[in-house]
């Protein structure tokens, strides 16, 4: 791929969730689009998306989408990405892919640009967008590895529904009307009611007891750390909020690190906003740091169970940091790092 001033950018599941997020950010970031092409199933083709002031025709997916397209964002699910993002690669696209088809290929870096940046330009086509719980985890706690050397990290998430998408979104808010009129709620999307409940369970069980979800944490966490040393514990929950995941971690470091220490060093880290101020009140909360771009940190406290721990919390917007905005900042990496793209 050539340097070019504007570049032909396609999304893939446009009328989604994160796709939308992705289009908005673009524009608002100023991205050098030239041309923009949605793209969805048949249920949507022929729909509208706007960007830029313009209403753009939504087409169809089809293995002939991707001609003249220089980067691909895809956002459909990991069977479409699987099958499309190399049919894409093979018309000259680079693809940033949202799902997790691809992460854990050794070929395929996967990046969250505030920690390893340089794996960017090690791409062979696909460039894969961590899952949202580990992107916030890592921004946070990457500061804190450099210096302490982290050994081990015991997280529990609460996590938003839009983290499942546009469906799971509607069936909050109908289970919730539902409910509130005094009618059953009829679960569709998740395996049990939504509203005014929580569900240990996100993506699907392992032999093992675990989910997929919690495995993503340990994998993901390594790779992008660059460092398999680090040992990873997670508990994924599904909380009745719609946007942005809270986090709440312990971590184990092999040097000390006061409570201060941390703050001073999550203080000055990029994309993260300490707001950690107990006797104000100020701790990071989804409806605050909904529509945010930092990673908010917070309620920082020394463990005393163990020799040199740590307590925090820790909130992101899912759809923003958690997923488009992470993957528009790759993108950005990628046209500024011209010359080691293919
Ligand atoms: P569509 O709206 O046409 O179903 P979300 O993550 O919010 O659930 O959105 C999923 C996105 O993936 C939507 O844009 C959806 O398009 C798209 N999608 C789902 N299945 C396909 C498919 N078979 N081909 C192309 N896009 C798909």
């Amino acid at each position: 791929m050539k340097h070019k001033e504007l570049y032909t950018v396609a999304v893939v599941g446009a009328t989604g969730a994160v796709a939308t997020e992705m289009i908005e950010i673009l524009e608002e970031r100023k991205f050098p689009v030239g041309a923009l092409v949605p793209l969805a199933s048949a249920r949507s083709a022929g729909d509208t998306v706007s960007f830029q002031g313009q209403d753009l025709t939504v087409q169809e997916l089809a293995e002939h989408s991707f001609a003249r397209v220089d980067i691909a964002l895809f956002s459909a699910g990991a069977e479409i990405s699987r099958k499309f993002a190399p049919i894409a690669v093979k018309a000259g696209a680079v693809v940033i892919d949202n799902s997790a088809a691809w992460r854990m290929d050794k070929t395929v870096p996967l990046s969250v640009p505030e920690v390893n940046k340089a794996d960017i330009a090690k791409h062979q086509g696909i460039i894969a967008n961590p899952n949202c719980s580990t992107i916030q985890l890592v921004v946070a706690l990457k500061p804190l590895h450099t210096v302490a050397h982290i050994k081990r990290i015991v997280v529990t998430t609460f996590q938003s529904v839009s983290g499942t998408g546009k469906e799971a979104m509607d069936e909050l808010l109908e289970e919730s009307r539902d409910l509130l009129s005094f009618k059953e709620a009829s679960p569709n999307v998740y395996p049990y009611q939504i509203a005014f409940n929580c569900l240990p369970h996100i993506d699907d069980f392992l032999p093992t007891g675990y989910t997929k979800e919690e495995m993503k944490m340990l994998n993901e966490t390594r790779k992008i750390m660059g460092d398999d040393s680090i040992h990873v514990t997670a508990t994924t929950v599904r909380v009745p909020v719609y946007v942005c995941h809270s986090e709440s971690v312990n971590i184990e470091t092999q040097n000390k690190l006061t409570a201060d220490e941390a703050r001073a060093l999550l203080a000055e880290a990029p994309g993260v906003m300490l707001y950690d101020d107990p006797a104000h009140k100020i701790y990071p909360m989804p409806i605050d740091v909904a529509g945010k771009d930092d990673v908010y940190v917070g309620r920082i406290r020394e463990d005393d169970s163990i020799a040199n721990g740590l307590n925090l919390w820790i909130v992101a917007d899912n759809l923003r940091k958690g997923a488009a905005l992470n993957a528009i900042q790759i993108a950005e990496a990628l046209i500024a790092g011209r010359s080691s793209l293919n």
